[in-house]
């Protein structure tokens, strides 16, 4: 008995190893042939911040298709939620993906108060995010985690090197006005910070509901006020009202107007002649000098019939930071820690010029001043070069 046991285990044993091995290599091979990455694409498709959304999801897409529709060899499927650029819903935005749709990854959003309440869904379900636009600084600051990364920017950066460049130019007095919400607060202060640095001094903070677009008091203050210079953050259609705006006020001639490059990018179309000429901040700008950007540039506009945008080189890069992870993985979306490792590492041969993470997984990338000119914002100097968040509050 012990013998005919001791001579049908080694057998059973090699079935069952052979089982395993073939339901493993199974599981890898469906795997590769194609059970796709579920992505859950939670951005606006309506409201002030649409055009921003649709930009995001296109660049994503499109870094996709050119890799044959595959990212590390696995397909990709689409969850998609219209979050209305509103806080107010997105708990439940996120938890339609999470938990319903069950997503492996969430990409989004535009607003930083929607994307602080996906944090909070992804981190409780251990969810990898990826932010391919809301510049939300606790993101990437006090809210960091292993789990979330950003292929954007955080509000801080942009307006930080516009307070600078301000400053350089031998303004004052500056007047702010934003949305009261956290991209805009978050912009002034970032903006405050270099501007009073140098010298500078912000003589009033005017804020307004967003997506409010009722410009016409605060300009009437403005006016009354005569400051050096104006700062404000706008972004989307509310960005273009705001600058058509400001020049029938006949303001734009005396008082210039500078801005954190939302304002400007995928705007200055509906804008026209009250577009012409103004000066922003960002890191990304029309007619940058990189082969990527030129490649990026044709082929976003001959499959979308459309000129690329800040938002678009956000969502493809979004589409190359996961790509990054997963290949490190073989397309393996369970191996978590090899895909964030391989994240952390990434150099991201951007539009925007090649850029690696910070240790708080935000973009550490140039800020180029820009200017807008023929309908494009065109770059004419880079104020600040590898310019990294400083990540106030962030333990990783
Ligand atoms: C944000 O809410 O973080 C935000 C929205 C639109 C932008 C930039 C930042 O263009």
């Amino acid at each position: 008995m012990i013998q005919l046991k001791g001579a049908v285990a080694p057998r059973r044993a090699l079935a069952a190893g052979a089982l395993l091995v073939a339901s493993v290599f199974g599981a890898t091979s469906a795997m590769a042939q194609g059970s796709p990455i579920r992505v859950g694409l939670m951005l606006p498709s309506t409201g002030t911040y649409a055009a921003l959304g649709t930009a995001i999801t296109n660049g994503f897409k499109l870094h996709v298709a050119e890799q044959g529709g595959k990212l590390a060899g696995r397909n990709v499927e689409y969850f998609t939620v219209d979050d209305e650029s509103d806080p107010s819903k997105a708990t439940e935005n996120a938890n339609k993906l999470v938990k319903r749709d069950k997503v492996d990854v969430l990409v989004g959003t535009v607003h930083s108060g929607v994307a602080l309440a996906m944090a909070k869904v992804a981190r409780e379900n251990k969810t990898l995010l990826i932010v391919p636009n809301a510049g939300a600084d606790e993101l990437t600051g006090p809210l960091c985690a292993p789990t979330l990364f950003r292929t954007s920017f955080t509000n801080w950066q942009p307006a930080y090197a516009m307070g600078k460049v301000t400053a350089q130019k031998g303004h004052k007095k500056v007047v702010t006005l934003t949305w009261k919400y956290a991209a805009g607060l978050q912009a002034v202060e970032g903006f405050k910070e270099a501007f009073e640095q140098s010298g500078g001094k912000i003589v009033k903070e005017m804020t307004l509901p967003f997506p409010n677009v009722e410009f016409q008091p605060f300009l009437t203050e403005i006016a009354a006020l005569k400051p050096d210079a104006v700062y404000v953050f706008f972004a989307g259609a509310g960005a273009a009202k705001f600058a058509r705006d400001y020049h029938a006020a006949g303001l734009k001639n005396s008082i210039p107007l500078y801005a954190s490059g939302f304002l400007t990018d995928g705007t200055l179309e509906a804008m026209g002649e009250a577009g012409k000429g103004l000066q922003t901040t960002l890191h990304y700008a029309d007619g940058l000098d990189n082969k990527k950007d030129a490649a990026f540039r044709l082929s976003y506009a001959k499959t979308y019939k459309l000129q690329p945008d800040v938002y678009a080189v956000q969502g493809y890069d979004a589409a190359q930071l996961l790509r990054a992870g997963l290949a490190a993985a073989n397309g393996d979306i369970s191996q978590k820690d090899v895909i964030i490792k391989a994240m952390e590492a990434a150099k991201i041969d951007s539009p925007r010029g090649t850029f690696t993470l910070s240790k708080a997984h935000n973009p550490v990338q140039d800020i180029y001043l820009r200017e807008a000119q023929g309908g494009q914002n065109k770059v004419i100097g880079t104020p600040l070069k590898a310019l990294a968040d400083p990540a106030r509050g962030c333990k990783m």
